[in-house]
C-alpha cells in the first residue's frame, strides 16, 4: 500500500481537478493548490507538501519548477511544450538535489504505444518502401503543437529509423527525410495518436485513442507516489520499463 501523501496542486484546471479527484480516492490528501486562473497563490502551503503536481501551461512550467526546488518539494510535470528547457532543469535538479518526474504522457496505454511504436520503427528499418508519418489530434485548447506525444513518438522513430533525419511540423517541410507531424485540433478530443507506414500496396497503422483525461490523471498520482522518496530526475521508463 502506497503512503499516503500531501500533495500540492500547481495548476487547478481540467488536468488539476480531475488528479484532485483521483489522490483523494487513492487516501492522499491535497494541502495546497495553485491557479492563476482561480488568483490562488499560496506557495507557502506547498512548503507543507510531500510532492507537488504541475499540470499549467507551457510558459509556466519553467518557474514552478524551480519554485518547487526551491521549497525542497519534488515535482511531477506534466504539463508539455516546454522541452528545450528541460536539459536545463535537469542540470539544476542534479547540482541542487532536487527531485523531479516529466512525461509527455502518463497514460500506461501510451507508453506501452511508444514501446511499440520502437518496435515497429526497429522492423520497418529494413523496409525502405515504407514512408511514416504521425498524426495527432486533440481539443482546440490546447496551446502546444505537435503535441509532447507526438515529439516522444517521433523520437521513438528517429532512434531506428535512419531514413528519417528529424520531425517536421506539417506542413512545413516537403523533405523526404523529414518525419511530418499532422497537428489537427477538433472540440473534446481528449488525444489521439496514429503513426502510418504507407507503401504503393498498402497501410500499416498503429493508434493510441485516449477516451478521456483519467487515464494521464491517474498515471500522475502513480508517479507523484513512486518520486516522493526519491532524488534526481525520473521518468515513465524509471515506472514501467518494458
Ligand atoms: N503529460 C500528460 O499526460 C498530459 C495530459 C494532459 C494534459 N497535459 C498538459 O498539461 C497542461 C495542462 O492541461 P489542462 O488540460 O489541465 O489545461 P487547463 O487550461 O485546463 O488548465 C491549466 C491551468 O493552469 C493554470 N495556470 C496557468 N499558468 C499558471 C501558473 N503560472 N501558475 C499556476 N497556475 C497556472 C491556469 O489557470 C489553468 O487553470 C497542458 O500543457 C497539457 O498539454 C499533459
Amino acid at each position: 500500500m502506497a503512503k499516503k501523501l500531501k500533495i500540492a496542486l500547481v495548476g487547478y484546471g481540467k488536468m488539476g481537478k480531475m488528479i484532485e479527484q483521483m489522490a483523494l480516492g487513492r487516501g492522499h490528501t491535497i494541502v495546497a493548490k495553485i491557479d492563476e486562473q482561480s488568483g490562488i497563490s499560496d506557495w507557502d502551503a506547498v512548503n507543507e507538501a510531500d510532492v507537488a503536481i504541475e499540470f499549467t501551461r507551457p510558459d509556466s512550467a519553467v518557474s514552478n519548477i524551480r519554485k518547487c526546488f526551491d521549497r525542497n518539494v519534488p515535482v511531477v510535470v506534466g504539463t508539455t511544450g516546454w522541452y528545450e528547457a528541460l536539459p536545463e532543469m535537469k542540470d539544476l535538479c542534479a547540482r541542487t538535489g532536487q527531485s523531479l518526474f516529466t512525461a509527455s504522457n502518463f497514460s500506461i496505454g501510451v507508453n506501452l504505444f511508444f514501446y511499440i511504436n520502437s518496435m515497429l520503427a526497429k522492423a520497418m528499418e529494413q523496409m525502405p518502401e515504407y514512408n511514416v508519418r504521425i498524426e495527432e489530434v486533440h481539443h482546440t485548447q490546447k496551446l502546444d503543437a505537435p503535441s509532447g506525444t507526438a515529439i516522444t513518438i517521433a523520437e521513438g522513430i528517429l532512434a531506428e529509423l535512419s531514413r528519417k533525419t528529424k520531425w517536421s511540423l506539417s506542413p512545413d517541410s516537403s523533405s523526404e527525410a523529414d518525419l511530418q507531424i499532422d497537428a489537427v485540433r477538433k472540440d473534446e478530443v481528449p488525444g489521439t495518436h496514429t503513426v502510418t507506414y504507407s507503401s504503393v500496396v498498402d497501410d500499416i497503422e498503429i493508434r493510441h485513442t485516449a477516451h478521456n483525461r483519467s487515464g494521464f490523471a491517474i498515471g500522475a498520482v502513480i508517479a507523484a507516489e513512486w518520486l516522493h522518496d526519491k532524488k534526481g530526475y525520473h521518468s515513465m521508463n524509471d515506472i514501467i520499463g518494458f
